[in-house]
């Protein structure tokens, strides 16, 4: 019989990943516009090599020890520097919990607020991992309208209130309006003010995920949901994966010091790699990260620049898309008519390919959609793979009559 007699019914209703790593980046030959992942030629290796070389020397004992769950009292102290003063918000240390990524807080704050059978709410389209995470946690997920700003508060409300009268527990909201992934918008203050309403009538409480908030290229950050509807209706995600390096698996929540006890009890594993936190920390202790945001921000809008010339040819082919306010992604909308999976395979056959937009949303009804990452290839590459994939959607527009 073996394992697979007794899977759980949550891991048998897990697909396979598309973005699970072998997939298609490692093909020769084909570009992979999937990925997410933050430029490897700049991660500060040097950097990095000397802070771990300084806590070795000290002989840092914390850094190889178990830690306090909550994370080194350092970090979470640079954390809640670091947001009060990009975001003006007015944090202690008390309010932060250093998490495996902002993929784990995700996780410990649905687990603090929604019940087992619960459902949370999620943008149309939403960040694919956060299906795949809220999947993992046997809760229901569905998604309300989102327009260019942003959720549309009156759909938010209505939604609600149908799933409440079919009997629904349902009061948190998934949300990234701050550089949305995968659309890249900022949702104005205005329209934060506006589902800050929707929340106080509701009783509604949101996971704010801002993991590109210091990743922005035009424009300024707006104010966080955090500090517009209050801390005590939203939890606040950040991460390290873009600005230092993903494989520090370094995140944080902010949120009330009870919830982050709460969290904390729920996370229980003696610390998020104490071994990173503490080299990162001690990276971050140095004032590296000011220093190197601008050259990041410089980089990834080279990038998207470059993708963004390659695709114009695809304006006369009615596809459309808008250029992203920072983060990695542009989103793009095919013809109607073309179905962004069933093209994928040809694009495959001309060397590149990209994440079908089907998967970035909660009833995976939409086909019109791609998710194309500028942040991870070369700008070299970029063009290339970018050409391949216009000839590739010409080719499918003429082969269906669409031209
Ligand atoms: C919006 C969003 N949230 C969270 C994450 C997860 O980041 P981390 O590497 O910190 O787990 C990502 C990574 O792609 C993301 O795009």
């Amino acid at each position: 019989m073996g394992l697979s007699a007794h899977y759980s019914p949550i891991a048998l209703a897990m697909e396979d990943n598309p973005l699970r790593p072998n997939w298609a980046m490692h093909r020769p030959g084909l570009i992979s516009l999937a990925y997410g992942f933050p430029d490897a030629e700049s991660f500060p290796f040097q950097e990095l090599k000397e802070a771990t070389a300084h806590l070795m020397d000290a002989r840092t004992a914390d850094a190889l020890q178990y830690g306090p769950v909550s994370g080194p009292e350092p970090l979470r102290r640079f954390i809640a520097e670091w947001v009060n003063e990009s975001e003006g918000l007015a944090v202690t240390s008390d309010n932060i919990l250093v998490t495996s990524g902002a993929s784990q807080a995700i996780v410990l704050a649905t687990r603090l607020l929604v019940p087992s059978g619960g459902v949370v709410i999620v943008e149309s389209p939403t960040f694919i991992g956060a299906l795949w995470f809220l999947r993992g946690l046997g809760v229901r997920v569905r998604g309300v309208k989102t327009d260019a700003s942003g959720i549309d508060p009156a759909a938010l409300r209505e939604l609600v209130q149908t799933l409440r009268s079919e009997g629904h527990e349902v009061s948190l909201v998934y949300s990234m309006p701050t550089v949305h992934n995968p659309v890249g918008f900022n949702a104005p203050v205005q329209r934060r003010r506006e589902l800050a309403e929707v929340a106080e009538e509701l009783d509604l409480l949101f996971i704010e995920d801002d993991a590109y908030g210091d990743l922005i290229y035009e424009g300024h950050r707006p104010r966080s949901m955090y500090s517009v509807a209050g801390s005590d209706r939203v939890i606040k995600l950040g991460t390290f994966s873009k600005l230092v390096a993903g494989g520090m698996r370094l995140g944080w929540a902010i949120a009330e010091p009870d919830a982050i006890s709460r969290m904390c009890a729920l996370k229980a594993d003696s610390a998020t790699g104490p071994f990173a936190a503490w080299v990162t920390s001690e990276y971050l202790l140095s004032g590296a990260l000011a220093e190197r945001l601008p050259s990041l921000r410089t980089l990834y809008r080279k990038r998207r620049d470059a993708m963004l010339r390659e695709l114009h040819p695809l304006k006369e082919l009615d596809c459309e898309w808008f250029s992203p306010v920072g983060g990695f992604f542009v989103w793009l909308r095919l013809p109607s008519g073309l179905d962004s999976e069933a093209i994928r395979g040809k694009a495959e056959t001309n060397g590149v390919t990209y994440l079908a937009g089907h998967h970035c949303f909660a009833d995976s009804a939409d086909r019109r959609h791609i998710r194309l990452a500028f942040s991870y290839l070369s700008e070299e590459e970029l063009r290339v793979g970018t050409r391949r994939l216009v000839e590739t959607i010409r080719a499918a527009v003429l082969e269906n009559g669409l031209g």
